[in-house]
């Protein structure tokens, strides 16, 4: 049993992690300022209310618990938002990671989990996006992450620090025995959003552009469950804990649905309409973003279970139906 320090535990992919890092024989440690996470969903391992802005805050907790790897989910994360206030992300999300990962290397931990994106990639038409693609970010969140991988790097060849970075796609559906489930306040993501629409809690579902260029004018993307995605995370550990050294993993499907698509399955799994208008493009959006690696299958030996997008709806439905955090 060995302590994993995991920043973001209390938010949605982060408390995931937890759970899947307790089932495999860790003791996940959350570290999380509260800010869009929440108290209720740390529940597989001690918690530390802390911010990666105050380095004497990340040093207490290594002090404290000792762990012997990172895994590193905090960050602000909203694509759109991240082009209404960019200095906040890149202060957040770049100065925050530099804190914990000096922090990293001065408690003598060898080992860092990132949770990277495939917005560092961008835009790129009929490219194959796979981890070797360039990475030109088109909105500020993207190039925060990027800039993080690049800190990851330098302080690999200068302290021999050893990370597993993953790209994430897009991440989605909940944990099936509804014990931690996806909650942002407020929330912007497409399937809570429309779940929400669906139900009546708000509002009719905005699509945002019709307009772009795909078969039905709106955007594609590639969806993973966020089960699979954490379970990717564990392997990823052992991968480090094993010393086969620094690697950058794509984390999707390969296979892309529109927006209209997602609202065709959510109406299918629903069995219920889903209220709809059609509105601008939103700043900051790729056309299209599928990952084009199976690294993660054949590396890692990462076998994705629950990744259709009816499983994800479904599985989404579920915890909005009967989950939910309070503080
Ligand atoms: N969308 C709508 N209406 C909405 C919300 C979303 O049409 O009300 C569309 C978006 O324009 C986009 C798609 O649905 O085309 C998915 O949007 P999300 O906001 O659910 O997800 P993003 O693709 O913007 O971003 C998410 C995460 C990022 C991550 C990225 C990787 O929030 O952290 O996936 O693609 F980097």
């Amino acid at each position: 049993m060995a302590n994993i320090l995991v920043t973001g535990g209390a938010g949605y992919i982060g408390s995931h992690a937890c759970k899947a890092l307790a089932a495999a024989g860790h003791i996940p440690v959350t570290f999380d300022n509260l800010v869009t996470g929440w108290r209720d969903a740390v529940k597989f391992g001690p918690f530390v209310q802390g911010d990666l802005l105050n380095r004497a805050e990340i040093d207490a907790a290594f002090e404290q618990y000792q762990p012997v790897a990172v895994m590193h989910f905090a960050a602000l994360s909203q694509v759109g938002d991240s082009m209404k206030q960019p200095g906040t992300y890149w202060r957040n999300n770049v100065e925050g990671s530099l804190n914990l990962i000096e922090a990293t290397v001065a408690a003598g931990c060898k080992h860092f989990v990132f949770s990277s994106t495939c917005a560092t990639y961008g835009d790129q038409d009929n490219v194959v996006l796979d981890e070797n693609s360039a990475q030109h970010p088109i909105n500020a969140y993207g190039a925060s992450k990027r800039a993080i991988e690049d800190i990851l790097r330098d302080f690999e060849a200068a302290y021999g620090l050893q990370s597993v970075i993953f790209r994430y796609f897009n991440v989605a559906g909940a944990d099936p025995e509804g014990e931690v489930g996806e909650f942002h306040q407020p929330e912007t993501h497409l399937i809570p959003l429309m779940l929400d629409a669906i139900d009546g809690k708000r509002d009719a579902l905005t699509i945002f552009g019709t307009d772009y260029d795909t078969p039905d004018g709106t955007c594609i993307r590639d969806y993973v469950h966020v089960c699979d995605l954490v379970d990717a995370h564990v392997l990823g550990l052992n991968w480090l804990r094993e010393d086969k050294g620094s690697r950058v993993f794509n984390l999707g499907t390969g296979t892309g649905f529109s927006v209209r698509e997602v609202v065709e399955h959510s109406r299918e799994v629903t069995n219920r309409a889903v209220p709809m208008t059609e509105g601008d493009r939103r700043p900051g959006d790729c056309t299209k973003l599928v990952s084009g690696s199976v690294r993660a299958e054949t590396e890692l030996g990462w076998r994705p279970t629950r990744s259709t997008l009816q499983q994800m709806i479904t599985d989404a439905w579920r915890w909005h139906q009967t989950g939910h955090y309070s503080a």
